[in-house]
């Protein structure tokens, strides 16, 4: 790879800036000053600092994201902002978001450019369980629970059952789903004649949206993350 394409998706600045600072002589490979942008290096194996400071190489990215109301999930949109707008310093290494929440869903979204764990989140056959928390028009009861627990029928069919559980405030509830069908979560509310008024994305599998983040704010996934969804 180019020595200023690497600095540049790297982060270190555009690539006129980059240019500046190789001819400024502020950066190195294995230790020896490179001053030619068109200089070729393995980001594997190669050691690239600048202001002596090691440039780590990053590949594969895991975003965890809390998504504010008013973004669509995908990569770009002619009228809309987009989640990725949010992580906009990584636009370069072509994430994507691992599955859809809603434009008006905020909450728990992961943001990648690694197409297979994207597949082992949402393929399926993998069973991956999501929690939302739902604001509804009426208080649950407890016949909406059963409702859930034995697989509310949409236009397309049967859905698996889900977990349908009373939070202490009347009208908040938590449902748990088990595959990720189009506006699920609003569909079977509407089908037991409910309404959702506001939906967040509290969890994946056994990961928890990290209530540090604001709307908005987002951080790198890490080790005890992936163990959390089963993976690595
Ligand atoms: N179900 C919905 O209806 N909307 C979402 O955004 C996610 C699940």
């Amino acid at each position: 790879m180019r020595l200023d394409k690497f600095l540049a998706n790297m982060g270190m600045g555009t690539r006129t800036e980059v240019k500046q600072l190789l001819k400024k002589g502020e950066v190195t490979v294995n230790e020896t000053q490179e001053k030619s942008p068109k200089a070729h290096i393995n980001p594997s194996v190669d050691k690239v600092k600048v202001h002596e400071e090691i440039v780590q190489y990053i590949d594969k990215i895991y975003l965890m994201l809390n998504k504010p109301q008013g973004y669509v999930s995908a990569t770009e949109d002619d009228k809309h902002k987009t989640v990725i707008d949010l992580v906009g310093k990584y636009r370069y290494l072509d994430v994507f978001p691992v599955g859809r929440l809603d434009k008006d869903t905020e909450g728990l979204l992961l943001i990648t450019n690694d197409g297979q764990f994207n597949h082992d989140l949402m393929s399926p056959s993998k069973h991956v369980s999501k929690t939302y928390e739902v604001i509804s028009e009426k208080t649950i009861t407890k016949n909406d629970i059963e409702l859930f627990k034995s697989g509310i029928a949409l236009d397309e069919g049967l859905v698996k059952p889900a977990d349908l559980v009373q939070c202490d405030e009347e009208r908040r509830s938590l449902v748990t789903i088990y595959e990720g069908r189009y506006h699920q979560v609003k569909r079977m509310f509407h089908a037991i004649n409910n309404e959702v008024i506001a939906l967040k994305r509290m969890s994946i599998g056994d990961l928890q949206l990290d209530q540090s983040l604001a709307p908005g704010e987002y951080r790198q996934l890490t080790q005890e993350d992936f163990k959390k969804l089963g993976l690595k």
